[in-house]
């Protein structure tokens, strides 16, 4: 029997592409063995209407929703878990992949046993990016460069989101990548427990005609987090090694303030502390919310009294960090030693409680109330 190929697009308000998908791919692979699977982040734009009249008319096309969640990679990983298809490729929904040269990409599996792996490039042979706005250019070359220099996989495209694999390569990472961000490709390449055959194929990226990039800072920022994670994620978690930044940021925040209300102001040296104290415990809130809990962050109602729990939280964090510093003290052992392993202690405590407490108990709670 013809081994059987599964196209995984992640969707994200998508509606106006995709019957445009759907008929590109069923002109181009035809009498092969194939199927669609849409994974959608609950897009509300009217894409589920569009799924099941998609679906209905054709059974090679499936869907998968998920509701509460976001994230391109997860999508990617949750709609290859769902198939037991041979080969498995990925693909964006935009229309800016050229789907013309996947034919190709899976026939390179077919015929070659040796290779994992086929990557769609823009970045070799006769590649390019079309007339892809100047600073989109200039970030996706910036990252490409960074990876280069600090991972070294074998990809000329090491960004792209276009590629078909077989599946037992995408079973041998699929417990171990991180599933952060937009990168998918380059985490399963990372957490391939050996090294990949990897063929590569030009094509030249196409401009957006509906809908938008769902490209942000923080896409970059997780990007960054990846290639740490890869690098020393076996070390610490990542989770807690930005939670640790994002502490280091309300600390100077703290020193900011106070020293502008103390030596600045003439405020008094313990009203000027408290004062700094609550301000840098509110911005830790709010860059832990939109940066190290993105996927799981508190909005709207949920803002204030989440806030409040954390500040809670936080201050049992400083009871603990106070009661070990002096303990220590009274040992004889240096200040600034007693002083960093109680700050490290209430650091860990605050971490572990608060993502259990703020960013899981009580966020659950509130998805549950919302009508
Ligand atoms: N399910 C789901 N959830 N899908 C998403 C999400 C999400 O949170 N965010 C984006 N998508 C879908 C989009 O709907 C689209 O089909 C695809 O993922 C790519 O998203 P775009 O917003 O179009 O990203 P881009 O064009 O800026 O970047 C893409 O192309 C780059 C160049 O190849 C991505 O594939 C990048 O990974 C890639 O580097
Ligand atoms: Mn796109």
């Amino acid at each position: 029997m013809k081994k059987k190929l599964a196209v995984i697009i992640p969707t994200f308000r998508e509606r106006d592409n995709l019957a445009i998908v759907v008929e590109r791919l069923k002109k181009l692979l035809a009498d092969d063995e194939w199927e669609i699977v849409f994974v959608d982040d609950d897009s509300q734009d009217g894409s589920l209407e569009e799924f099941l009249r998609l679906s209905g008319e054709n059974s090679r096309v499936r869907f998968l929703r998920r509701i509460g969640r976001r994230g391109l990679s997860s999508a990617c990983m949750e709609g290859m878990c769902s198939t037991g298809a041979d080969f498995l490729a990925v693909m964006d929904a935009d229309l800016q992949h050229d789907e013309s040269i996947l034919p190709k990409m899976v026939g390179i599996l077919r015929e070659n046993p040796s290779v994992d792996l086929v990557v769609g490039t823009r970045y070799s042979g006769e590649g390019g990016v079309g007339n892809w706005a100047k600073s989109r250019q200039m970030i996706s070359k910036f990252a490409t460069w960074i990876e280069k220099s600090l991972m070294r996989t074998p990809l000329s495209d090491p960004m792209s989101g276009f590629f078909v694999l077989r599946r037992e390569v995408f079973e041998d990472s699929a417990r171990r990548v991180t599933g952060k961000g937009f990168k998918i490709l380059l985490d399963l390449v990372l957490s391939s427990p050996r090294p990949l055959q990897i063929r590569e194929v030009s094509y030249t990226f196409r401009p957006r005609e509906h809908g938008e990039s769902k490209l942000d800072i923080i896409v970059g920022l997780e990007f960054l987090l990846l290639l740490a994670e890869k690098m020393f994620g076996h070390l610490v978690p990542i989770r807690f090694f930005l939670y640790g930044l994002v502490g280091l940021s309300g600390l100077i925040l703290h020193l900011l303030i106070l020293g502008l209300l103390h030596s600045g102001m003439g405020w008094q040296f313990s009203a000027a502390q408290w004062t700094a104290t609550a301000i840098a415990m509110i911005s830790n809130f709010l860059v832990n919310n939109t940066l190290t809990y993105r996927q799981q962050r508190l909005k709207g109602a949920a803002l204030l009294p989440g806030a409040a729990i954390y500040a809670i939280i936080c201050c049992f964090g400083a009871i603990a960090n106070v009661q070990v510093a002096d303990f220590l003290y009274e040992t004889k052992i240096p200040w600034w030693f007693a002083g960093t392993v109680g700050a490290g202690i209430g650091a860990v405590w605050n971490y572990a409680v608060s993502s259990q407490i703020v960013w899981t108990w009580f966020r659950s709670l509130m998805a549950s109330r919302r009508p």
